[in-house]
């Protein structure tokens, strides 16, 4: 049973409520439209120290910041390459966040004592009026990882935030409910801190979306190297796993969940937990079906990937990586 409040009416006295309870050092999770985001002023030591608990995360590993518009930048980020303006005037808001040399603002406690930062403009209607009014209050960014627990699915529905973390907020802490997330997996992750961007986590904003508006060659770090130059924790081990083994494009026995785009048939005995229409349709459902699986109890998962170079590529990145590794 959740102790902390759960929003679904968005009032400006509650959106300002909200603020104020960041302001005031307390945790709120809302809304973005990649996955749903655990918030906390990135200024307070002691508040993001508190969100490290919740979460259960490693302190070394990395916060993206996020701020309301491209305005706010220079706040965070200094030496910003005109390739990363380019970017962030074409796809902010929206899923992508810029790793940028920070500013003395930046502390070590939100850069995993990286000489760089993370900022992100989310597009969800909501966390853009939460992420203003925080502003409005005098905040300068909301640091936010994904709502969920160490190395677990990103919850993308309100009841799977609530699911992840009432056990661990505080009565003073919010979830702001702003219904299913439109994207369905995290955002793309740009390593901008040299000569060429670099994609360390693969999301809606693509490679060749990416190539096409810069003119310059994005380099993609396959799933599985460790050769980028910035350390990025969390990337590339093992990670966003149900409870249930995830097994891809293997026979499934009987009662084994499987998951796969709509015109692939359900394999007899197999429990279908999700039928995409499309690419996007499988991002967007693909961790409500996992997180299905674990309800429903089911040993294995067996997943038929997606193909394509456009969001299939993030979608096959996080099926690698919460595969069953034996
Ligand atoms: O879509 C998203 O990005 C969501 C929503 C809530 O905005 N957030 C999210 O945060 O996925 P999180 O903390 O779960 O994942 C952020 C990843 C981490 O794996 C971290 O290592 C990497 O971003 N990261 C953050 N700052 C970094 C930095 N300065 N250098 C390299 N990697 C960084
Ligand atoms: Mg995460």
């Amino acid at each position: 049973m959740p102790v902390m409040a759960l929003i679904s009416s968005y009032t400006a006295s509650a959106l300002k409520d909200a603020a104020t309870s960041l302001r005031s050092g307390n945790l709120v999770a809302f809304p973005t439209e990649t996955v749903y985001g655990l918030g906390v002023d990135a200024t307070n030591k002691a508040a993001v120290a508190h969100l490290y608990q919740v979460k259960g995360r490693p302190s070394d590993h990395p916060l993206i910041v996020h701020i309301s518009s491209m305005a706010n930048l220079d706040k965070w980020a200094r030496e910003i390459p005109e390739y990363a303006i380019k970017l962030a005037r074409a796809f902010w808001p929206g899923p992508m966040t810029l790793i940028l040399p920070r500013t003395n603002l930046a502390k070590d406690f939100i850069t995993g004592n990286q000489d760089s930062v993370g900022i992100r403009v989310p597009s969800h209607p909501l966390a853009i009026a939460l992420l203003t009014e925080f502003e409005d209050q005098g905040g300068l960014g909301v640091a936010a990882p994904s709502a969920n627990r160490f190395g677990k699915v990103s919850p993308t529905t309100v009841d799977a935030v609530v699911e992840e973390l009432s056990g661990y907020l505080s009565p003073t802490d919010l979830i702001l409910d702003g219904g299913p997330c439109e994207v369905g997996v995290e955002s793309t992750i740009l390593n901008c801190t040299q000569d060429l961007p670099e994609i360390l986590r693969p999301g809606a904003i693509t490679a060749k979306m990416i190539n096409e508006l810069i003119g310059l060659q994005v380099n993609q770090i396959a799933t599985g190297s460790n050769k980028s130059t910035v350390k990025a924790p969390g990337l590339l081990q093992s990670h966003y796993a149900p409870k249930a083994k995830v097994f891809l494009s293997t026979k499934p026995n009987l009662g084994d969940g499987f998951i796969a785009l709509s015109d692939v048939s359900t394999p007899p005995g197999a429990i279908r937990l999700a039928s995409p229409k499309n690419n996007k349709e499988y991002a967007q459902l693909l961790y409500q079906a996992l997180r299905l699986a674990d309800t429903k109890q089911l040993p294995n998962v067996i997943v038929i990937p997606p193909t394509g170079d456009d969001l299939a590529f993030a979608i096959c990145d996080r099926l690698e990586k919460c595969a069953y590794k034996s």
